[in-house]
């Protein structure tokens, strides 16, 4: 084979299509029904968009974005996530002045440059949901609601929520503070990011999943004892009101989460089913971002991700549970001589313009061919026409699995398969 995928890239096929088609159905109708409208960004950013929001330290930042200049020079990136680029648009297309909270969700395909592995690609795909202008925790509560609702319409009810709060820039100065002294009593045992995280962002070491940084953040300082009043008041809050909702969670002392622009609530859907790639949704609050990075008003915000893949992997056990749409034909259509193929496009017309799947035999296979190719295709009702029926005007059609046939007038079959009286046959 000379050309091949590029690594870390997929092909989806359409039995996964089948799948993506039901999350995307519903996650839609879910965001629709909190108050959330549909918007797409493009797949080209700035660089600096993501260097001053993602963070300059982070991981996506240094290691991971697909980088490239265009023709007039400028730094343009594959967007490695979703947040900042409609943060740009929500200053760029003046959405700033429209009433709030500015509720948005979006389909986007992300690049990261990460080892793949089972779960973990190049290119991807998220549904996100940002909801900018409130800062009260019941926007946090509600927005977590969200993502709970759509993983209970998708028939999730195992994932297990974990939350943490990472306090306001006053709060996390002074934990900030604590970790670097806690953790450079263990420098040489840190790996080599970590060493480095210890002088740009300390709090990522508590999400290094490298064994000895591990053992090393078992003991670590929590953030809690260093919040002030009103950020664990706002914590509080989220927790009472995810109490209220009957929406269990876990309080994760250890999650960071891999972006910078983070400010109190954190928060991910964790699934046992995947791996070391479990999380299947991830967000939090982003108090910062509109204002100190990227120049626009003071603007709450808070937001989350899912990835498509992951959640679409997790569905798989889940097919016979879910309204899948079939795409084997109701009826397959195979002719011989004269102009009875193009009748058979004719008498396909009629059906597929009513929705109904029907395959037409565009080869004139043989008669045996037509049999197994029916088979195979797994149509449940086989029409042959040659040039008698064509003469005639009658045709038999053929139930594949009771092996009964009818005989009716060509002009008769749309009744047949649309009015339902095949149920009879
Ligand atoms: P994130 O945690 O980087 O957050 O990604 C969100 C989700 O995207 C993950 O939980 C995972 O399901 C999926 N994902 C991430 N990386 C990959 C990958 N390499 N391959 C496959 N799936 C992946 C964000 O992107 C934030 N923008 C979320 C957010 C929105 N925060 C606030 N608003």
């Amino acid at each position: 084979m000379k050309y091949k995928r590029v690594k870390g890239t997929r092909d989806i096929l359409p039995q996964e299509w089948i799948l993506r088609e039901v999350v995307i159905d519903v996650v839609r109708t879910t965001a629709y029904s909190f108050g959330y409208g549909e918007i797409t960004t493009p797949i080209l950013e700035e660089a600096g968009l993501f260097i001053h929001s993602v963070g300059d330290a982070s991981d996506i930042v240094t290691k991971e974005m697909y980088t490239l200049v265009d023709k007039a020079g400028r730094d343009l990136v594959l967007i490695p996530e979703g947040t900042a680029g409609i943060c740009r648009a929500y200053i760029e297309s003046k959405m700033t002045v429209w009433p709030k909270p500015v509720k948005l969700f979006y389909f986007q395909r992300l690049f990261r440059y990460e080892k793949p592995q089972k779960g973990r690609y190049r290119e991807f795909s998220q549904f996100g949901v940002e909801c900018f202008g409130s800062q009260s925790p019941t926007a946090d509560a509600e927005i977590i609601s969200l993502a709970h609702t759509m993983l209970k319409k998708l028939h999730f009810s195992s994932l297990t929520l974990h939350i943490n709060t990472l306090g306001c820039d006053a709060c996390r100065k002074e934990y900030r503070e604590a970790l670097v002294r806690y953790f450079l009593s263990f420098e040489s045992t840190l790996c080599e990011d970590c060493q480095n995280r210890l002088k740009t962002n300390p709090l990522r070491i508590l999400d290094c999943k490298n064994p000895s940084c591990k053992q090393c953040v078992a003991d670590a300082p929590k953030i809690h004892p260093y919040l002030c009043d009103v950020c664990k008041e706002h914590f509080q809050g989220v927790l009472g009101c995810l109490d209220v909702l009957k929406i269990p969670y876990f309080v994760d002392y250890e999650l960071v989460r891999g972006l910078d622009y983070y400010t109190q609530t954190v928060f991910e859907f964790i699934s046992q089913d995947l791996g070391a790639q479990g999380t299947v949704l991830g967000g939090g609050r982003y108090d910062g971002l509109i204002e100190k990075e990227l120049d626009g008003p003071p603007t709450p915000a808070i937001g989350f991700a899912m990835g498509l893949e992951r959640i679409t992997m997790l569905l798989e056990t889940k097919r016979t549970e879910l309204p899948l749409r079939t795409i084997d034909p109701m009826l397959y259509i195979a002719n011989f001589g004269g102009n009875t193929a193009t009748l058979s496009l004719q008498i396909a017309q009629d059906l597929r313009q009513n929705n109904m799947n029907v395959l037409v035999d565009l080869e004139g296979k043989g008669m045996k061919k037509v049999f197994e190719t029916a088979e195979k295709r797994n149509a449940k009702y086989l029409l042959v026409i040659g040039e008698e029926e064509e003469k005639t005007g009658i045709v038999s059609i053929r139930n594949l699995t009771t092996r009964e046939n009818k005989e009716l007038e060509i002009s008769a079959i749309p009744s047949f398969f649309l009015k339902g009286d095949q149920n009879e046959v």
